[in-house]
């Protein structure tokens, strides 16, 4: 049986495969041939694999969908087996010399989500993009494109949801609704008609289908989700140990001191200013001891510098490992340290060799590798890139060898030359999970880096659009990502620091950063109340940390964010959630936890947050939340008339005064959140119980996962996992099942705190780990 179906007409071929039964391939040329099946984005294994269909001139079927098309036209139209209209075309592909648009209907309920770091409202429907991997310093809410190009979206109607990812780095745009309230459009300036759709239903099956298709984010080390500390620069070895001894001091759990470009000689990748930092294995060796780990930049340019012992341009040149300009020789821009080359990542032997600049002695004691600037940001020049015609000598396994011009791989190159450290600090110490942090990247890049939002700036608009920009990356394949907590550019006021911390500390990645320039960002730099505050909030994510790093494994292991939008965890509740802008601050951090911050950050006046479908409890005072009304539902999803009050689907509505001490914070109830005692970086072991946080409800459960936090013995049996649940019984007892313990490492804990929330006064209960038992608590 042939997996897939071709028609050929008006000119065109279309290509129709189905990689899974939910996952349909459609690939179309022009003049009779079909684009080459070549992905950076989705590995081959994919792209070969082939569900059992049904097929005949006019569509095919698989075990979940029906795609047809029609004869004479060729308009796709691909529906779920209950009819259900998946996607369907509003118009035949269109070209412009190199370019092509392709156009689709879209639904009045239909909202529209991903496309990478975009900021402004995390509903996408009404707006344009670009997907043009751009050094965006200082961006604005208007500001478009960013770092990062992310052909993917997800379309949401009604509870259902499709996803649609364009295979094209050229430069993309898309549309929705923007001319034509019922289409969306989208297309590239050049390369081929190649995109997948995903049928979903659920929001979760189509980011796991992305997943699947553009491959795992690896699971991180333990250490990055502790607290981060980061400023350009701290400019001495003498800053570093300050920063370091102060945390230490002030007792504030931090993991990662991070060293900007001024730890660089002359702001050279891969050397050391002799003079700032006389002695770096001595200070990255002390910063260990202290239980840091120290993470540095490594930009992509290498500074063109012959015959002057710099080794990464002496051996790049000898290995012709740079891009060149368009008469044949080395393209030389201008970034940090003067005129650069820059290396060619899509060649295998060009990423081998950079990966291997890796083994200097400067990175013994490195735990973590920063690419910044890798859009590729070139200065003093109007694009603030290199121009279009530049060459890059594609050669890659898969893909026919060949030159291909910086339009088509401009938005690729941040992802390849995260994947060249990755591979490089991989190779260079087997075994070790690399950490690897890139500012920009395209679909797939998820497998080598995490990735941050880059040049924000500290204001309090900035700190509202961290939540959507965050969920936007997470619905992206990016489950790994951060901001920079206070802002970039510019200095925050103390309760804007404040404030920031706090919510920072539910994001996937926390890490502190700030420019040159503003003033010091540190957590105690305002003194009390703040200090205290943020201690607070930063203790809390130590606290949180089991529940936090078995979040993240799950996230790397079936791809679903570690941020969600509402929407994502409850996409039958009335009215859909988020339902407007203002519910863009709200969001879910795994399944159990809804942060809820003002949607206007600064605001003192009381706010109403909306708590979907179910029961909840006040995170900070285990109180179960009874008897709210129901929220009043502001519109824009299309179906909030004739409202049923009905509890099972229908959101209700708690206010809160915002207060400086509080960063309101639900759990779900039905969630059993396991927590830890106090650390002061993950190196420590906790002393004490793991904690079981239970917040009763019908059907109640909690998953942990634990292992080294730094190998992949993991993947060899070495971890530990176990499921916890609870049910109320009819004599009105809770039984509290712990499950038996999957894996061989051993726990740190040999106790059981239980702490049950909700059934009068808090419930405390200590029981020795036996791996796996029943506690009736009465
Ligand atoms: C730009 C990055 O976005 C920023 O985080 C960094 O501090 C500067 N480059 C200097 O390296």
């Amino acid at each position: 049986m042939s997996a897939e179906i071709d028609w050929l007409g008006q000119g065109r071929v279309m290509r129709i495969t189905a990689l899974r039964d939910d996952i349909l391939r459609v690939q179309v040329g022009r003049d009779g041939a079909l684009p080459a099946d070549e992905s950076w984005a989705v590995p081959h294994a994919r792209r070969a694999a082939r569900a059992a269909l049904q097929a005949s001139p006019a569509g095919l079927r698989t075990a979940a969908l029906r795609a047809s098309i029609d004869a004479d036209s060729g308009a796709l139209r691909i529906e779920a087996l209950d009819g259900r209209e998946v996607l369907a075309d509003a118009a035949p592909p269109t070209w412009d010399r190199d370019g092509f648009r392709l156009s689709k209907c879209l639904s009045k309920q239909t909202h529209i989500f991903g496309l990478g770091d975009k900021i402004g409202a995390l509903d996408r429907r009404g707006r344009s993009v670009v997907l043009w991997n751009t050094d965006a310093y200082k961006f604005q809410e208007s500001t478009d494109p960013l770092y990062k190009a992310i052909p993917f979206f997800l379309g949401f109607t009604q509870g259902h949801a499709y996803g649609l990812f364009l295979d094209n780095s050229h430069q993309s745009r898309f549309e929705f609704g923007v001319l034509h309230p019922d289409r969306l459009s989208f297309g590239a300036n050049g390369g081929s008609i190649d995109y997948y759709v995903l049928a979903g239903p659920t929001p979760k099956d189509v980011i796991s289908a992305y997943h699947w298709l553009t491959g795992p984010a690896p699971l991180p080390p333990l250490w990055s989700f502790g607290y981060q500390q980061s400023r350009y620069s701290y400019m001495s070895a003498d800053a570093v140990r300050t920063v370091a001894t102060t945390m230490r001091e002030q007792n504030i759990p931090c993991d990662v001191l991070w060293f900007d470009i001024d730890v660089l000689d002359r702001n050279r990748p891969f050397t050391i200013d002799p003079d700032r930092f006389p002695d770096f294995p001595a200070l990255t060796s002390i910063l260990r001891t202290q239980g840091f780990k120290p993470v540095i930049i490594t930009d992509l340019h290498v500074p063109r510098l012959p015959d002057q012992g710099y080794a990464p341009y002496d051996n790049g040149a000898a290995g012709d490992h740079f891009v060149r300009d368009r008469t044949g020789a080395p393209y030389v821009g201008d970034v940090w340290p003067g005129p650069c080359c820059f290396p060619d990542f899509t060649r295998q032997a060009t990423r081998d060799w950079w990966g291997t600049l890796f083994r200097n002695p400067i990175f013994d004691q490195i735990a973590g590798i920063w690419n910044d600037m890798n859009e590729p940001s070139v200065f003093w020049t109007d694009s603030r890139t290199m121009p279009l015609d530049v060459q890059h000598r594609i050669d890659e396994p898969g893909f026919a060898p060949r030159t291909a011009s910086h339009a088509e791989i401009h938005n690729l190159f941040g992802m390849q030359n995260a994947r060249a450290t990755y591979d490089g600090l991989l190779a260079n110490r087997p075994g070790r999970r690399p950490f690897v942090m890139s500012r920009a990247s395209f679909a797939g890049g998820q497998r080598t880096a995490l990735t941050w939002t880059g040049d924000n700036s500290a204001t309090w608009n900035h700190l509202r659009q961290s939540t959507p920009m965050l969920l936007s990356l997470g619905l992206s394949g990016f489950a790994f990502a951060g901001c920079d907590l206070g802002g970039f550019a510019g200095s925050p006021s103390p309760d804007l620091l404040t404030r920031w911390l706090q919510l920072g500390m539910f994001n996937p990645v926390s890490r502190n950063h700030s420019d040159k320039g503003t003033r010091a960002q540190e957590p105690w730099v305002d003194g009390e109340p703040h200090t205290t505050l943020r201690r607070r909030a930063i203790e809390e994510r130590y606290r949180l940390l089991p529940y936090i790093y078995s979040l993240a494994e799950e996230s790397a292991r079936l791809g679903l964010p570690m941020m969600r939008p509402l929407f994502m965890e409850f996409p039958d509740a009335t009215g859909g959630v988020p339902l407007d802008l203002e519910a863009d601050s709200q969001f879910m951090f795994g399944p159990a936890l809804l942060v809820a911050p003002a949607p206007y950050p600064d605001t003192l006046d009381d706010y109403q947050v909306m708590l979907p479908p179910g029961d909840w409890y006040d995170y900070w005072t285990g109180e179960a939340l009874l008897n709210l009304p129901f929220a009043k539902l502001a519109g824009g999803s299309g179906n909030e008339t004739n409202l049923r009050h009905d509890p099972a689907t229908m959101p209700r509505a708690i206010t809160v005064r915002p207060d400086l001490a509080r960063l309101p914070v639900y759990a779900r109830g039905g969630s059993i959140i396991p927590r830890q005692p106090l650390v002061q970086h993950t190196g420590q072991t906790p002393q004490g119980a793991l904690e079981l946080a239970v917040y009763p409800g019908p059907v109640c459960r909690g998953s942990l996962y634990l292992d080294d936090g730094e190998s992949f013995a993991y993947r060899d049996g070495e971890f530990l996992r176990q499921e916890f649940t609870c049910k109320t019984r009819p004599d009105g007892t809770l039984a509290l099942g712990i499950g038996e313990r999957e894996g061989r490492t051993k726990p740190w804990w040999d106790r059981f705190t239980i702490i049950v929330h909700g059934r009068g006064p808090v419930r405390r209960i200590d029981i020795a780990d036996s791996a796996q038992a029943q506690v009736i608590i009465v």
